[in-house]
């Protein structure tokens, strides 16, 4: 596929993939980006993953021809991207490998071999000249693992971002971006919003016509949406002012709750999502966690604790850093309720969250007092 006049991608299509880095369901498949750059001198960014080497090679050599990859530059050490360098190098000896130094690094000790006699180390600013064009390369550590650096070809304005911009998608899939891009960055990359900040510092003053990620779509136009997006995420603002309802129900009373709620919020005007833990995706759940300005959490108590699913749902939101965010409680307990305690508790290393005064706490099923109490509930998070 070309991105522009000598640059192309030449990564493959994964359809099978049950689940993407071993957890992240991908309905619509997973694309692993591998981009050739001509010019004097080739450069080949990235390898593609495990059972795919020979469709990349025949990417590659539908492009190239005869010719010879120069340089193989590594911008990460993920196996979704690396798993082919050794098979790559061994079979191209003449071919100069491009990375970082903690990149070499981890090639050691995936591989059991840094290359090097043909290694060139590459660090912040560090050029690299093809001929007519000079790459530039910038460091974007934990974007997503310490080692990834970005590439920027001043001469097309292209930033090959590794796994920056990238989603969950096959690149034969139609679908729209926001919506998977959103579940892959706070799934992926949620927690380090700081050194994403970071990079969207350091890219923002260069011209930037195009954005080749490793995962999902080459971005070409409106540039300015993505980048605002990457920004909200990163910063850890809300893009939704409404209500995001994570719940668990074992017999369907602390959902009737929940979705009483839910019903009241609307009455007052919010926007609200309302999710199933235990039978929803729970990185959509994650997802819409940080994407809603506001979170009601209902759970049961459950063996002196909170409902499996709750738990793993809040382990997940604090290990990614969430914050800036009000949040309501229901909770059930028909002999000693104790999840409300336990969830707040789970939440109280996060930063900058306001705790509704309101609890909801159902004996078992929902009551006059709690009708009374989810009405309380509503006005306090709409801080009416
Ligand atoms: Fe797509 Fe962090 O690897």
């Amino acid at each position: 596929m070309q991105v522009t006049k000598n640059i192309y991608n030449v990564g493959v299509n994964d359809r099978e993939v049950d689940l993407f880095e071993g957890q992240y369901i991908v309905p619509n498949g997973m694309a692993y980006n591998s981009y050739l750059i001509i010019d004097e001198k080739i450069a080949l960014l990235d390898t593609v993953a495990q059972g795919f080497y020979n469709e990349w090679l025949k990417n590659i050599k539908d492009v190239l021809g005869d010719k010879k990859v120069d340089f193989l530059i590594v911008q990460h050490m993920e196996p979704d991207h690396s798993y082919n360098v050794m098979n790559f190098l061994k079979e191209n000896p003449e071919t100069k490998v491009v990375a970082s130094s903690k990149a070499f690094i981890m090639m050691k000790n995936f591989f059991g071999e840094d290359f090097l006699d043909r290694q060139v180390v590459v660090g912040e600013n560090s050029t690299l000249s093809l001929g007519e064009r000079t790459l530039t390369f910038v460091t974007a550590p934990m974007v997503h693992w310490p080692e990834v650096i970005m590439t920027y070809d001043a001469k097309d304005q292209v930033v090959f971002s590794a796994d920056g911009f990238g989603k969950f998608v096959a690149l034969d899939a139609d679908e729209e971006w926001a919506c998977e891009a959103r579940r892959y960055y706070f799934g992926i990359v949620g927690k380090y919003g700081a050194p994403v900040q970071t990079l969207l510092k350091k890219i923002g003053g260069l011209p930037i016509k195009t954005i080749c990620p490793l995962h999902g779509p080459v971005l070409t136009e409106n540039l300015g949406y993505y980048i605002n997006l990457y920004n909200v995420w990163s910063s850890y603002q809300s893009e939704v002012d409404g209500t995001f309802i994570a719940y668990t129900s074992v017999y369907g009373n602390t959902k009737k709750v929940a979705m009483l709620l839910k019903d009241e919020l609307e009455k007052r005007g919010e926007k609200v999502a309302i999710s199933d833990l235990a039978r929803e995706d729970m990185a959509e759940c994650v997802e819409d966690a940080f994407k809603y300005s506001k979170l009601v959490l209902a759970t049961t108590t459950y063996n002196g604790d909170i409902f499996p699913f709750m738990k793993t749902f809040i382990d997940a939101l604090v290990e990614r850093n969430y914050q800036n965010k009000r949040v309501g409680f229901i909770e059930n307990g028909s002999w000693a309720p104790v999840a409300y305690k336990k969830m707040q508790a789970m939440l109280e290393k996060s930063k900058n969250l306001t705790f509704m005064e309101q609890v909801v706490t159902i004996l078992s099923a929902c009551s006059k007092d709690n009708l009374e109490q989810i009405g309380k509930l509503a006005d306090q998070l709409l801080n009416k």
